[in-house]
């Protein structure tokens, strides 16, 4: 065992889970390429991965994970502080002791018959004065070159912690251990989902993870560390660790504005982060396509940073057409997993945009044919990409400092009631659109999809505290600094449908024409008119030229509904009431405003 730091709590806590795991051996992952190289051989000897023709995908691997270990599991995530309403009513939680006794015996023995990997990693740019150091310890190769593309990982990361830097503990395993001789499978995991467990102790700062080896359960810099302990942290030191993009929008005559937003998961991040606008001369350029750690900055105005340095991507829908520059972003050096396996040794999705194999395997790694009435690529299907492969990465992305905030978006996906675009009256009744936000569900979860839900500004699975202190949080920024240096804050909604079900906004790229009255409120040019839920874009102030909308589309689009509207308020009233007395006064005052003004409207 070679190890190159002389950080005692870090050589004391990695024994320490040696010996509770009892791994067959233990490497410490130094980042290299050469690391890199021999542990995805290692993966394609074994059956885990498989080599993409070099002449197509340079450097690209495919894996096909285990039927049951697809997506991330919301029932099987606990916070775990020392006190109950601490977690709040949206979280699951344990007794901390309780649950680390329980995990102790989950854990021991966990990794007999494998290596444990070490992997140091950063989340942030090394030199910046948000970025954190986590250590993951696990059992699979998978995460450790997927954590090699997610973030800054490896030895550079053991130098900056030095002698005596602290980190966030985090164990993981896929909770498969090999008998002597026991022969692996391609995805070991434990497949009973009763049995796996995504654990938070947010004040010791540690994270076990067990049973899973997909997405955002494993690699565990992501939605564990980076935002669930992340933003106990930001609450506590003054900043916010959100589930947002960040791009910046420059007009025609080169002005520039940075722009984050919150949208739920497969609700849109990574394509509105990377679009093509449509808009002839407006540029998009991607800083980051999921999380964003944002802190008031001196001069007064909010500065986003994106803590990872990858794209972990939804591949089907990904196309030519709806995304480009994520398609440009995977060409090389990239990790596919659960899409379909073509006969030439290149990997297809469903509505990739190129017509599919004449045959192939799928994500299960059965033969498959186009129209066997199977998907060949599993909804929530991803792709690992290096960030700056993609051709659009903003020139800033890497700065320490972040970027400052023009405008925040919050959004979701639903057929009905929400309007395109609506644009927050201030900052409070900003906190309140957040909050209030609801969502159809998707397959990036184990649940049923398509299902609406309360989840409040995209973190309702991702907040590592009680929802209602974290909107007193974000309130507070409205006392912190002035309104004018304050992001201006909208709500979007590309997925509003007509009664037979067609999406009345084409969305994507079109989105730009959203994005450009969002430029033009914030600086002051934009037209709109006040409607009980906010400023809605006044008659011809959307550009839409080029594009052929049906006037009654717009209306649709753009029209507010005072009935269903009244029910949105009461749902979102009723969801508020399990926050207690840890709802915020000033929500209260929102659902008053609101029910008011939906009132007059009525007449
Ligand atoms: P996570 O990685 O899970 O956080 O998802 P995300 O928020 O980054 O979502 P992503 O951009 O990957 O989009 C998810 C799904 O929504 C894909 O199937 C997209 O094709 C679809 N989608 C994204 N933007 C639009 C849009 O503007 N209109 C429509 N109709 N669909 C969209
Ligand atoms: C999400 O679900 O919001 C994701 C994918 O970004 S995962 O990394 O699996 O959480
Ligand atoms: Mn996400």
């Amino acid at each position: 065992m070679t190890t190159r730091t002389t950080n005692q709590k870090l050589l004391a806590w990695v024994q320490e889970m040696v010996d509770l795991c009892k791994p067959d051996r233990v490497h410490w992952c130094d980042g290299s390429a050469e690391e890199n190289q021999k542990l995805c051989d290692m993966m394609v000897a074994g059956g885990t991965f498989t080599k993409l023709d070099e002449r197509k995908r340079p450097g690209c691997y495919l894996a096909r994970s285990h039927a049951s270990d697809v997506a991330r599991v919301e029932d099987r995530t606990f916070i775990c502080s020392a006190k109950r309403e601490d977690a709040g009513p949206t979280n699951h939680w344990a007794d901390p002791a309780e649950m680390k006794q329980k995990l102790r015996g989950v854990f021991a023995g966990c990794m007999q018959g494998r290596t444990m990997y070490v992997i140091p990693f950063a989340m942030g740019p090394l030199d910046s004065p948000l970025c954190r150091v986590g250590i993951e310890v696990s059992d699979s190769a998978y995460v450790v070159v997927n954590m090699r593309i997610m973030t800054r990982m490896g030895q550079k990361v053991l130098d900056k912690l030095g002698a005596d830097g602290s980190f966030v503990s985090c164990l993981h395993s896929v909770g498969a251990p090999l008998k002597p001789g026991q022969q692996d499978v391609p995805w070991p995991c434990e497949p009973d989902p009763a049995k796996k467990y995504i654990v938070h102790f947010p004040e010791e700062e540690a994270i076990w993870s067990y049973g899973s080896g997909y997405g955002g359960n494993a690699l565990l810099g992501k939605k564990c560390m980076a935002l669930r302990i992340a933003s106990v942290a930001a609450r506590k030191e003054g900043w916010l660790a959100e589930h947002m993009l960040i791009l910046c929008l420059t007009s025609p005559q080169g002005r520039k504005h940075y722009v984050a937003a919150a949208f739920p998961s497969a609700c849109g991040k990574t394509n509105l982060a990377m679009m093509k606008p449509s808009l002839p001369g407006w540029t998009v350029r991607c800083v980051g396509d999921d999380i964003a750690w944002i802190r008031l900055g001196e001069d007064g105005r909010l500065w986003a940073m994106n803590p990872e340095t990858g794209f972990f991507g939804v591949a089907p829908g990904t196309s030519n057409q709806s995304n480009p520059h994520a398609l440009a972003s995977v060409e090389r050096n990239s990790i596919f997993t659960n899409v379909v396996l073509t006969p030439d040794g290149d990997v297809w999705w469903e509505d990739m945009g190129v017509p599919p194999p004449e045959k192939g395997i799928d994500w299960q790694g059965q033969e498959w044919t186009p129209g066997c009435g199977r998907k060949g690529a599993h909804p929530n299907a991803r792709f690992t990409a290096p960030a700056e492969q993609c051709p659009v990465i903003d020139p800033e992305w890497e700065n320490p400092a972040g970027v400052p905030l023009s405008a925040m978006l919050f959004g979701g996906r639903r057929a009905s009631t929400v309007p395109l675009v609506a644009e927050a009256y201030d900052w409070a009744h900003g906190v309140f659109m957040g909050a209030s936000a609801g969502s159809e569900t998707t397959a990036a979860a184990l649940h049923q999809a398509g299902v609406l839900r309360r989840d409040p500004f995209a973190m309702l699975p991702f907040c590592g505290y009680h929802m209602g202190d974290y909107l007193a949080h974000w309130l507070s920024f409205g006392q912190r600094t002035t309104a004018d240096k304050l992001p201006k804050i909208f709500f979007t909604n590309w997925f509003r449908k007509d009664a037979q079900g067609r999406w009345l906004w084409p969305g994507f790229g079109e989105n730009s024409r959203v994005l450009k009255w969002v430029c033009e409120r914030v600086e002051g040019t934009g037209k709109a008119v006040a409607s009980p839920i906010g400023l809605l874009p006044a008659e011809g102030a959307l550009d839409l030229s080029g594009l052929d909308m049906p006037a009654a589309d717009l209306a649709e689009l753009l029209r507010v509904d005072t009935a269903s509207w009244k029910k949105e308020a009461a749902d979102a009233e009723a969801y508020f009431t399990a926050y207690g007395d840890r709802l915020p006064p000033a929500m209260r005052q929102q659902l008053d405003g609101l029910a008011a003004r939906l009132e007059k409207a009525q007449g």
